[in-house]
């Protein structure tokens, strides 16, 4: 089966002593995960080591950065690179969130040479796409979010494709407390693989996990996971409630 993911997207939330709270609760007594499910944290930069320490011997729990760099090292003040990354052992990195292309002006373009750089270090990328309210209004969706991975990913050789985790966030959904329906949510999940399988053959496009984002909760979970192509979730302010992020995780497939 494939990968099945909850991913915990903290944003720029928590103090420490905050997050320290949520890591205890949520794995003090860590759900048991089946061999092909997975849970992961994406943190803000400063918590990245304290949540690897509390992660550390529970199998399937994995820390994600947010962002990193699109340069590999040098005078680059302020930014973090994956070359970091890595040497704490981070193994997952958040890349091309909706937040991140429209406060920060991340193109495709800059989004391609960071998935490079993190998967030449063995850094598996979470890669978000997502359409605007506009674009969905008026019904372009489908082209829109093609777009993204043609000039993201398609550079990519399948051997690496299939490393990679896609998450699929509709930009009107997300901290809007409006979901897609689980049945939206299928649909594009289901256009995406095809695009995948189209470039890169249905093996390949079979192994990638499409995760949905856009206001996932503990009380939604489970209608939209269950979706054939839904293979997870990224999630917002849900992630930020221990009982909310347990019943997630207790959703996967
Ligand atoms: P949300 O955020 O669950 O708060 O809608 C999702 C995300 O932006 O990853």
């Amino acid at each position: 089966m494939r990968q099945q993911i909850a991913a915990a997207n903290w944003k720029m939330n928590l103090t420490v002593t905050q997050a320290e709270e949520l890591l205890n609760n949520l794995l003090q007594e860590p759900k048991k995960l089946l061999a092909h499910q997975t849970v992961i944290f994406a943190v803000p930069f400063p918590y990245l080591t304290l949540a690897k320490t509390k992660v550390n011997g529970h199998t399937n729990y994995f820390v994600a950065a947010q962002n990193c760099s699109n340069k590999k090292s040098g005078a680059y003040t302020g930014e973090t690179s994956i070359e970091m990354l890595h040497s704490i052992g981070i193994e997952y990195v958040v890349l091309g969130h909706s937040e991140r292309r429209e406060y920060f002006a991340e193109s495709n373009a800059v989004l391609a040479e960071k998935l490079d750089l993190a998967l030449s270090y063995g850094l598996i990328p979470i890669f978000c796409c997502g359409e605007p309210l506009s674009i969905r209004e008026a019904g372009t969706q489908n082209g829109f979010v093609e777009q993204q991975l043609k000039e993201s990913l398609f550079h990519l050789s399948a051997e690496q494709l299939a490393k990679i985790v896609i998450a699929y966030e509709p930009i009107w959904a997300i901290g809007t407390g409006k979901t897609a329906t689980a049945g939206q949510a299928q649909e594009m999940h289901q256009h995406l693989r095809a695009v995948l399988a189209a470039q890169y053959g249905k093996e390949t496009a079979d192994i990638v996990p499409i995760l949905y984002g856009g206001s996932v909760k503990g009380s939604n979970a489970k209608e939209i996971f269950s979706k054939p192509d839904v293979d997870g979730g990224l999630v917002g302010g849900a992630s930020l409630i221990a009982a909310d992020f347990t019943q997630i995780i207790d959703a996967l497939k």
